[in-house]
């Protein structure tokens, strides 16, 4: 059996294909199929005079996702997907497909989400969890290459790690017990007996904000590193995050492609140091007059686009009437883009004022909101840290800073392109006392943190880690809308099936 991204291997040769109809036309004498093999997508063209009557009235029968064998001779082809086509001698149907219920036409994402076993087949689909895929390779490779162990943290838990007020609970017998929100407080047992480790799992909140970033099972990466302060922490996450990207870039471009992602930024990523500037400069940057002058600046750029591209679309309207077939495709593809490109600048602009207050509100102590996370990324094409937040806002093992009681040595990692916080990390609080200080502070209870203050009891040393959501990481390199895309099977709020 030959796979389609092996195509290459095999020009002019008989070979065998397995999968299913992706799309299909037919003409009086030509039948052209689309075969995706879960690898790729292959133009295979079935012509009357080359195959047998039989082969001929059973490519006819044939509809989307029906699952067939197709042989035939590989040739190159330049125009066709992939760059290889297949002449077909031979078709052997597998199962002719009942009318499939996602065709090429648009559907809401509600329908698409009910049936998202399905959609998991079309072509973005394919290609985001492939990117997804490729970012999981990446960050087992980066840790691995470097020394780090891979731990396995339990999901169920006795102890809340990130604050209580999204936890999910579930009966454990006869006790309660959580589903784990972060690997972390296990991470640094883990730590202290191997220096380097991470944890990669599922993690749980019951976020009852429906968001573009927010699902209730989602996936993290933790690194935990012995004797790591917080500049070395911010070190590790910036060198972590331009491995993983870099790597997306070398093996996804396909996806990429698919996906219609412009990747200018996230190059610039790969080659460009990170900003970092505290929280208390970030919250005098969002209150800054530049910021108001920038988003007013903002408002008459995106007025002025709408402007010219009104008038573009008018004259190629005009065009139309007369213009040949090909011309009118592509007029018809510009409108398109036209039309998206309308719908997102309206959505700014309507937008763009209550950012602009809510930035211009904001006071010292609150967390930062998307807008607010997006306006702080605006001017950068890379990601930017945020370091020091108000302890108040902060989980309780977060070390103080020395210089500012009132600061948490906490950093925040926000993409650009609005796609806002993707890391989260802080150096540990290593102090026994100041520890249960901090659990007595947080009304968290000391009984069942005991194995956590143990640590603190027996060779204690600094240490720090970091949080990557998966995720979020897929939807920032895809570039898309919403972290639904980003796993098989998302689970948010009002969705637990399929
Ligand atoms: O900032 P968070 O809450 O940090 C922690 O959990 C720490 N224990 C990490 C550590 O220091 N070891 O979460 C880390 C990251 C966020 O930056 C975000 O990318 C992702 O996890 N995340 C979510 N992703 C999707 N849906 C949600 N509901 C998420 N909540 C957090
Ligand atoms: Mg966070």
């Amino acid at each position: 059996m030959v796979y389609i991204t092996n195509l290459s291997d095999h020009v002019d040769e008989e070979v065998t294909l397995k999968g299913w109809v992706y799309n299909y036309r037919s003409s009086k004498n030509l039948y052209f199929l689309e075969l995706r093999d879960g690898s790729g997508i292959c133009q295979c063209v079935v012509a009357r005079d080359a195959v047998s009557e039989e082969v001929w009235n059973s490519a006819d029968t044939l509809r989307q996702e029906s699952s067939l064998e197709v042989i035939g001779i590989v040739v190159e082809d330049e125009r066709s997907i992939g760059g290889y086509e297949l002449q077909v001698t031979d078709i052997k149907v597998i199962q002719v497909a009942e009318d499939y219920p996602i065709t090429p036409k648009e559907h809401g994402v509600d329908f698409l989400m009910e049936n998202r076993h399905l959609w998991l087949r079309s072509r973005r689909q394919w290609a985001a969890m492939r990117v997804r895929n490729a970012i999981i390779y990446a960050i087992h490779t980066f840790f691995q290459e470097r020394g780090f162990v891979q731990m396995d943290a339990p999901i169920f838990t006795g102890n809340a790690a990130e604050g209580t007020t999204n936890l999910f609970e579930t009966e454990y017998f006869d006790e309660e017990a959580y589903l784990t929100q972060s690997g972390q407080l296990y991470g640094e047992a883990m730590a202290m007996a191997h220096g380097l480790i991470y944890t990669f799992g599922p993690t749980f909140r019951a976020e009852k904000s429906k968001t573009r970033r927010h699902l209730t099972e989602f996936w993290m990466i933790e690194p935990e590193m012995a004797f790591y302060d917080l500049d070395m922490n911010i070190d590790l996450a910036e060198n972590f995050t331009k491995f993983v990207i870099k790597k997306v870039l070398e093996r996804c471009e396909n996806e990429l492609e698919i996906l219609e992602r412009d990747t200018t930024t996230l190059k610039k990523t790969v080659e460009e140091s990170f900003p970092r500037i505290s929280y208390t400069e970030a919250v005098e940057r969002l209150k800054s007059d530049e910021m108001a002058d920038m988003l007013d600046q903002m408002v008459e750029d995106r007025k002025q686009e709408k402007t010219e591209l009104k008038e573009e679309q008018d004259e190629i309207e005009k065009e139309r009437g007369q213009a040949k077939k090909w011309r009118k495709a592509q007029i018809d593809q510009r409108i398109k883009e036209i039309g998206a490109r309308i719908d997102q600048i309206e959505e700014d602009l309507r937008n763009i004022p209550d950012w602009r207050e809510s930035a211009l509100n904001f006071t010292w102590g609150e967390d930062f909101g998307g807008s607010d996370e997006t306006l702080l990324t605006m001017q950068y094409d890379t990601p930017i840290f945020v370091h020091r937040y108000p302890a108040e806002i902060k989980a309780f093992y977060m070390k103080r800073d020395p210089e500012d009681e009132n600061l948490a040595l906490a950093v925040d990692m926000l993409a650009p392109e609005g796609y806002g916080e993707v890391i989260g990390g802080s150096e540990r609080e290593a102090d026994l006392d100041t520890l249960k200080k901090r659990l007595a502070e947080h009304d968290l209870p000391e009984d069942v943190f005991q194995w956590y203050l143990d640590l603190r009891q027996y060779g204690t040393v600094p240490h720090s880690g970091f949080g990557l959501g998966l995720e979020r990481t897929v939807s920032w390199l895809c570039g898309l809308d919403h972290v639904r895309e980003t796993i098989p099977f998302p689970r948010m709020m009002g969705r637990l099936t399929p």
